[in-house]
């Protein structure tokens, strides 16, 4: 994929932000830390177009990013920091349900999980919302090069037994370090997009 373009369009709390055009989205979601933000910069390769950071809970906001005038990625708010307050997690359910509930433009729902480990209950709960509101769901297993090459398959057959994915289920073992799995995700994202 060329990225000729990408630029943020707007962090968006409420829905009149939301940008008004028809566009297709992909939206990514996942726990706080997981590397959605990082993705997005490998994906469209740049270092600093979404905002990332070593502590978690950085992306509180429904980010959109425009890429080449064509589609977008959405960047949500990610779940499972243990110090947000109570208030902030149903400010974080509220602002989730009426993305993906009433969103004509989103297409598909990439969940990221962290490949060293096995999905929390709260992924389970994600990726049934996911399949619940009728996306495929692409789930991408981040971190890879975290993990000793050995590893790599036993971890995968893990998170995909706690998703209960199916056999055409997809998953894609990602590292925005050493960029592995960049081009495989692409050849994915451009059959979704159509571009
Ligand atoms: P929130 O915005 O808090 O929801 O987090 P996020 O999911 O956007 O995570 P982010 O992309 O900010 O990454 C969190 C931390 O993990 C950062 O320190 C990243 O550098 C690191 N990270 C992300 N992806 C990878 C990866 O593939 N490999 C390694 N080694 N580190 C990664
Ligand atoms: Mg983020």
């Amino acid at each position: 994929m060329k990225i000729k373009s990408a630029e943020i369009v707007i962090s968006a709390v409420k829905m009149e932000q939301y940008p008004k055009d028809d566009l297709p989205e992909i939206a990514l979601a996942g726990r706080s830390n997981v590397g959605k933000s990082s993705l997005i910069n490998l994906l469209v390769n740049r270092r600093k177009l979404a905002r990332t950071s070593s502590s978690p809970g950085k992306t509180q906001t429904i980010n959109f990013y425009d890429i080449n005038g064509q589609f977008r990625f959405v960047d949500l708010p990610g779940y499972g920091y243990a110090k947000v307050s109570k208030a902030s997690k149903e400010q974080w359910g509220k602002m989730m349900d009426l993305y993906l509930n009433n969103r004509k433009n989103l297409i598909e729902v990439i969940q990221l999980v962290d490949i060293r480990h096995a999905p929390t209950q709260q992924d389970k709960h994600m990726y049934s919302w996911i399949k619940h509101f009728g996306f495929n769901g692409i789930v991408i297993a981040t971190k890879l090069d975290k993990i000793k090459r050995g590893q790599r398959q036993k971890q995968l057959n893990l998170i995909r037994k706690e998703l209960n994915m199916n056999s055409e289920d997809i998953i894609i073992p990602v590292s925005s370090e050493s960029r592995e799995g960049k081009e495989e995700l692409w050849e994915l994202l451009t059959e979704v997009f159509r571009v």
